[in-house]
């Protein structure tokens, strides 16, 4: 599956790998390609062949922001008809995980992409921030938000208003990523944690990750209610009583993501 021109889509084995690739400007994400990624997600999203979502960047970096020469000359009229940020609110709505692993840069929107992953392993040399304030704007698909719930209001406003770039150890650090690995390992090890996923109960993927981010944003009483629905749900799959049964007959499940 590769009609795409500036990213790599295909499919491995029951891993979809989407590879930003505009290496020759570290990959900045200029609307077309915006679309693309999103499109190619949903596309996934629905493939019964895939179970997980691998994201990462060709070339030098992850992702140095949105293509800033692209909207130099924007106004705010022709953003409000552009929508564009449209095409973003859709990667809230992927339903199976997506993993991104990053190296090199992964500023502004580039950032704000990996906070769209829900899984993110980084190379010890990656640089993460926020430099729109730099640019005389502020970070838009998220950044601010994302930011301040992950390490909170104080933490979030020195970054974002300094624009200065974080390493991959404090990001670990903050919550805002999961790993740091050995950029010669990056991609070993985000394929062997996809791998692991891949043989998990697809359904209980699903819902877990329904469930999290609706603790996001619900009180601790509706996102309980929540769960414990999504709980029930399970009980309606075949894999519920597939993993139930294997542990009763001391054997392997072998789920079918029914
Ligand atoms: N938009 C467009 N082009 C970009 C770009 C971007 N965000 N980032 C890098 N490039 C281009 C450069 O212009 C350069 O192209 P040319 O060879 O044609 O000049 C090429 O990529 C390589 O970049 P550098 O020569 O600058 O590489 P470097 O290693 O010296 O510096 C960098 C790397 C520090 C990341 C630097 O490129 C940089 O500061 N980039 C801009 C980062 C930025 O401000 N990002 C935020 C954008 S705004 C945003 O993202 C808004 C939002 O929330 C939606």
């Amino acid at each position: 599956m590769n009609n795409y021109q500036y990213i790599n889509a295909w499919v491995d084995d029951g891993i979809a790998r989407i590879e930003l690739n505009r290496p020759n400007v570290l990959n900045a994400l200029s609307r077309s390609m915006i679309a693309e990624i999103i499109d190619s997600l949903t596309h996934f999203d629905t493939s019964d062949d895939v179970k997980v979502i691998v994201l990462s960047g060709a070339g030098r970096s992850f992702a140095a922001g949105a293509d800033i020469k692209e909207m130099a000359e924007d106004d705010p009229i022709s953003l409000e008809k552009l929508n564009q940020f449209a095409d973003w609110d859709r990667i809230s709505n992927i339903k199976k995980p997506i993993l991104a692993a990053v190296q090199g840069f992964a500023l502004g929107g580039g950032f704000e992409l990996v906070l769209s992953a829900d899984i993110v392993f980084a190379a010890d040399q990656t640089k993460f921030g926020f430099p729109e304030v730099n640019l005389g704007v502020m970070p838009s698909a998220g950044g601010t938000v994302k930011l301040s719930k992950t390490i909170g209001y104080r933490k979030a406003l020195e970054w974002l208003w300094t624009g200065e770039r974080m390493g991959a150890a404090e990001a670990c650090e903050l919550g805002l990523i999961n790993k740091v690995t050995p950029p010669e390992l990056l991609m070993e090890e985000i394929l062997t944690f996809a791998g692991k996923l891949k043989e998990q109960p697809p359904l209980s993927l699903r819902l877990v990750k329904d469930t999290v981010n609706k603790a996001l944003d619900l009180s601790v009483y509706e996102a309980m209610q929540y769960e414990r629905k999504n709980f029930y749900l399970l009980f309606a799959s075949e894999d519920q009583k597939e993993g139930m049964s294997a542990f009763m007959e001391k054997r392997l499940p072998n789920y079918t993501g029914k």
